[in-house]
């Protein structure tokens, strides 16, 4: 998730567009660049400050300009694959916030046509495609129409050319651009945030359009040419409000990021029609994972229950033996690791301390490394022999949501692909594929329907502790339930497989001791409902996480949270959502800080 500023108008444009990224850094800053068609462009790796540090105290400014801050999806978060982007002449200049799926074909074309390229990223392409079509005597806003036509993927991008330097374009498909309209000012931005300052006329642009500004005008196209007519919106948002999207916390914004998260982890990489997953990250090590007969994945709080989930779903259809271990136990151990052993870190921030150094005494013990990891270019993604990234966007609340959805999603990937080279049918392979598919829509009904979820926590936010019960697949999303609302509501919660509830945690049930049942139509609905038997029997609350259209469940839980039906091994990612939002409203009726909650960090890199 990067974000793109351009500018065009009177100011010192150096100035605006720096201030702009600042803030913007929420949206992730491995490297950060700005080009000034006047002055050339400067880029650094790291957040925006090392950029400022790099930029002269005179002779670099400009009336217009691009600038970019970085959260890598394609080639490390080096300088050289920081934005702006240049043609070989370095007249084009491209900001861009997306992946270009098809860059590699794009870029051997080009290559064949005798372009150069300085970068790794798939950005670089879209400035030499552009470059090629006005070769043929298209203008720069035709070469760019032409290009847009030509790549496959998301973006969100500002392109500007050295000899026109007053006009921008933006286009925009799957990755938000907005346009600031100013008195002889225009702006483009990924999101207003560093629009508000200047104005707060803006207009969005929707999927698949192109907008061409100069300082006192703005036209909006297709991506077939026809002209498109919006009037300006005037938003009354803050600045930290637009980084929010308008949303009161960055919890709640990430919770509603759910369905465009799995998309992006899920995107290119399914091939439907033969239920099969391609992960390129684990093409360099295809051999030796044919080899592996056993899985250690390491991991630490949440990532941890997601790697509790991808036990169930590689033993049951790639049929590989899997152990979860905490990353902070198994480096102190001295656990049995051979060649054929694959040890899996699965870590958001890949910087997690015990989860890299439990990776590193894998690696010592002679095993294959993998990671499924968020951030591109962190330690963990460095230093694992091959891996998966999740593309879920940086997330910034504490208590992880989004990419716990996303870590879900990269396994059940995995659980193909690796299946698929193993006993796991066809038939097995498309119907997780399909399902994986409908889950975006699944998981925008159930975020349509949070306003009941809030009101059922504002009912129980009298309670001082909660238990929380799943069986199978669900099991693990009762510890992650149960770890969301102590993080962020500072209460006492517990999580517990259902069957073990009787052997000591039911001893605490009583009227003011709720439960959060997981009991969602699967192999193990009836064992659920008993255990909310004995619960009620025991004078305890039940809200009940059920399937859409069970009329059984009302009849013993007390309240119900209805999840659209899904296949069992694809069941945590639906069920997680309304125990994250419940969590998040619990803490928000208690007033607490629910973005940085007390004694507890993002990444955690000391023991
Ligand atoms: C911290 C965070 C958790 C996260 C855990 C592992 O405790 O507060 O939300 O689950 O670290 O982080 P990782 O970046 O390795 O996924």
């Amino acid at each position: 998730m990067c974000g793109i500023f351009a500018y065009t108008g009177k100011k010192d444009a150096a100035k605006v567009l720096l201030n702009g990224l600042v803030s913007l850094e929420y949206r992730g800053y491995d490297s950060a660049g700005i080009y000034l068609p006047e002055s050339g462009s400067i880029k650094s790796a790291g957040a925006v400050d090392r950029l400022k540090k790099k930029i002269p105290k005179t002779g670099f400014t400009g009336k217009s300009g691009v600038a970019h801050l970085r959260w890598a999806t394609h080639g490390e978060p080096t300088e050289l694959n920081a934005h702006p982007h240049a043609d070989c002449d370095g007249d084009i200049w491209v900001v861009h916030n997306g992946i270009i799926e098809n860059f590699r074909e794009l870029k051997e074309k080009l290559i064949k046509a005798g372009h150069t390229f300085k970068s790794d990223t798939d950005t670089e392409v879209l400035a030499h495609l552009i470059e090629e079509h006005m070769k043929n005597e298209k203008t720069f806003e035709e070469a760019t129409l032409a290009a847009l036509n030509e790549i496959r993927g998301t973006y969100g991008a500002a392109i500007q050319y050295r000899q026109d330097p007053e006009r921008i374009i933006a286009a925009r498909m799957g990755s938000p651009v907005v346009l600031g309209v100013g008195k002889g000012e225009r702006f483009i931005a990924s999101d207003p945030s560093p629009i508000v300052p200047h104005t707060k006329q803006v207009v969005f642009l929707e999927d698949g359009e192109v907008a061409v500004i100069t300082p006192d005008s703005h036209t909006i196209y297709k991506l077939d040419s026809t002209q498109v007519k919006r009037p300006t919106l005037e938003i009354d948002w803050s600045a930290e409000e637009a980084q929010k999207g308008g949303y009161e916390h960055f919890m709640l914004k990430e919770i509603m990021e759910g369905p465009e998260v799995i998309r992006n982890t899920l995107r290119g990489r399914l091939i439907p029609e033969k239920g099969l997953a391609k992960l390129g990250g684990l093409e360099s090590v295809a051999d030796e994972l044919k080899k592996i007969d056993r899985i250690i994945i390491v991991a630490c709080g949440t990532a941890s229950y997601a790697a509790l989930v991808g036990e169930h779903m590689l033993e049951e259809y790639a049929e590989i033996p899997v152990e979860v271990e905490l990353g902070s136990e198994f480096r102190y151990r001295k656990p049995v690791v051979n060649e054929r052993t694959a040890v899996l870190g699965i870590s958001q921030s890949g910087e997690t301390l015990d989860t890299l150094e439990a990776i590193r005494e894998g690696k010592r013990r002679g095993a294959l490394t993998l990671g499924i990891v968020n951030t591109v270019g962190s330690t963990i993604a460095r230093e694992t022999d091959a891996g998966v990234y999740n593309h879920a966007g940086p997330e910034v609340s504490v208590a992880s949501t989004k990419a716990f959805l996303s870590q879900l999603t990269a396994l059940a990937l995995l659980t193909i692909f690796l299946g698929r080279t193993r006993k796991m049918s066809a038939k097995a392979g498309k119907e997780i594929a399909r399902e994986l598919l409908a889950l975006p829509e699944k998981i925008e009904r159930i975020l349509e329907n949070r306003a009941a979820i809030e009101r059922l926590a504002k009912k129980y936010v009298k309670a001082q502790d909660f238990l929380f019960i799943g069986r199978k697949y669900n099991y693990p999303i009762a510890f992650e339930g149960a770890i969301k609302l102590k993080e962020v509501s500072y209460i006492h919660a517990e999580g517990c497989g259902a069957g073990e509830m009787k052997h000591g945690p039911i001893a605490m049930i009583d009227e003011n001791f709720p439960t959060m049942a997981i009991a969602t139509k699967d192999s193990v609905y009836e064992k659920m409902l008993s255990n909310i038997q004995e619960i009620k029997a025991r004078k305890g609350k039940v809200i009940a996480v059920a399937t859409e259209g069970d009329t059984e469940i009302g009849k013993i839980a007390d309240d119900i949270l209805y999840v659209p039906k899904t296949i069992e091994v694809l069941s945590p990612i639906l069920n997680v959502i309304p125990l994250q939002l419940f969590a998040y409203y619990f803490a928000k009726e208690k007033g607490l800080n629910v973005d940085r909650p007390r004694n507890l960090a993002k990444s955690v890199t000391v023991e």
